[in-house]
């Protein structure tokens, strides 16, 4: 540890919003995410997980300083994301999406998607513009017969090359990445995964990557944390949550992981029906409807929350149930 800060933390971040339930109803307070501490170095890859809906896009966008926090901060390079400036912010923290689609204007080339934030930042005069794009269009393996092809020629792995070397193209210090492949077949997604890889070696650079998956966050990140309905129930180094997990609802994403069919869309947890509601956060811990394992303290006293430094859990049990939870190490090393 050094003395540096963190390149990009959230400190003690919420964000609700206000849905509405009909046209003569009150609108109801959803809350996506609930007090997020989270932080990643230089060169390190932090890895969130959880079930669609637990809060990872709303805590992207807060990461990309696309939305602010209702309450705590984004610190980036240890100053508050309001201090930094809005194009500063986006030249030092890009987002990949899911959907490469969507994310890429249809009207322009590839050449010129990947210019264009070098244009916005006024870097370089035209032809070095062009240059730099084209080389990381090699970089990410794009075929220079495809620089003057439009978004819809190109497949969605190619898509995600292009969404990539943009983010890339102004040399930012962080990467976040939101489900990156989870619209890719699963044929190309270990290629994109491979990438990305490589890329963080080749550039350095640090990478937040939110996945459903466990497994594929097995795979490429250094630290992971877990959330469940807006709050984060474990983190710690990727290798000792996966061997001894301490939270009942790491334990049942990771046998999830052990379906074959990862890779389609949501694992079956084995959870029961009781589907977590936003608008209706459980009292005590959020997870003791589902949990197995819940007491009756669990529906009323919230668990101590995790340690920052670390491998921490937010449940009442945690020493108890790591013992009953430890198991082979790396179930799903190859996969995703
Ligand atoms: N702009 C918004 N307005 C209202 N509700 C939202 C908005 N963005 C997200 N939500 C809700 O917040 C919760 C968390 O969503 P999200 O962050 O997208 O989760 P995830 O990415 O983990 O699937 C969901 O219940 C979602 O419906
Ligand atoms: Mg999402």
């Amino acid at each position: 540890m050094g003395l540096e800060p963190p390149v990009l933390a959230v400190e003690n971040v919420f964000k609700r919003y206000q849905v509405s339930r009909g046209l003569l109803r009150p609108k109801r307070s959803l809350q996506a995410v609930r007090g997020v501490s989270l932080s990643v170095d230089k060169q390190r890859t932090l890895g969130i997980v959880g079930e669609s809906g637990c809060g990872k896009s709303t805590l992207a966008r807060m990461l990309l300083n696309l939305e602010r926090p209702d309450e705590g901060d984004i610190l980036l390079d240890g100053r508050s994301a309001g201090t930094v400036g809005r194009l500063d912010f986006s030249a030092r923290v890009q987002p990949v999406f899911q959907d490469p689609y969507s994310t890429l204007n249809p009207r322009r080339t590839i050449l010129e998607t990947v210019m264009h934030p070098l244009r916005v930042h006024a870097r370089g005069e035209r032809n070095a513009r062009e240059t730099r794009a084209a080389r990381l269009l090699d970089l990410v393996g794009l075929p220079r017969r495809a620089h003057h092809a439009h978004p819809n020629q190109l497949s969605g792995g190619q898509r995600q090359r292009v969404a990539i070397a943009r983010a890339l193209v102004l040399e930012p210090q962080v990467l976040i990445c939101d489900e990156p492949t989870s619209a890719l077949d699963v044929s190309i997604q270990a290629q994109i995964l491979n990438l990305i890889q490589e890329l963080q070696k080749e550039f350095g650079i640090s990478i937040v990557f939110i996945s459903h998956n466990l497994a594929v966050v097995e795979h490429l990140c250094d630290e992971v944390a877990v959330m469940y309905l807006g709050r984060v129930v474990e983190n710690g180094p990727t290798a000792d949550v996966m061997a001894s997990p301490r939270h009942p609802y790491t334990k049942a994403l990771l046998d999830s992981v052990l379906t074959p069919d990862v890779g389609l869309g949501l694992p079956d947890l084995q959870l029961g029906l009781e589907f977590p509601d936003p608008t209706n956060v459980p009292p005590g811990c959020a997870f003791h409807p589902r949990c197995p394992h819940r007491e009756p303290v669990c529906s009323t006293e919230v668990p101590p929350a995790c340690a920052q430094a670390g491998h921490g859990s937010e449940c009442h049990f945690a020493d108890r149930l790591a013992g009953a939870f430890a198991g082979p190490a790396a179930v799903c090393a190859g996969r995703g």
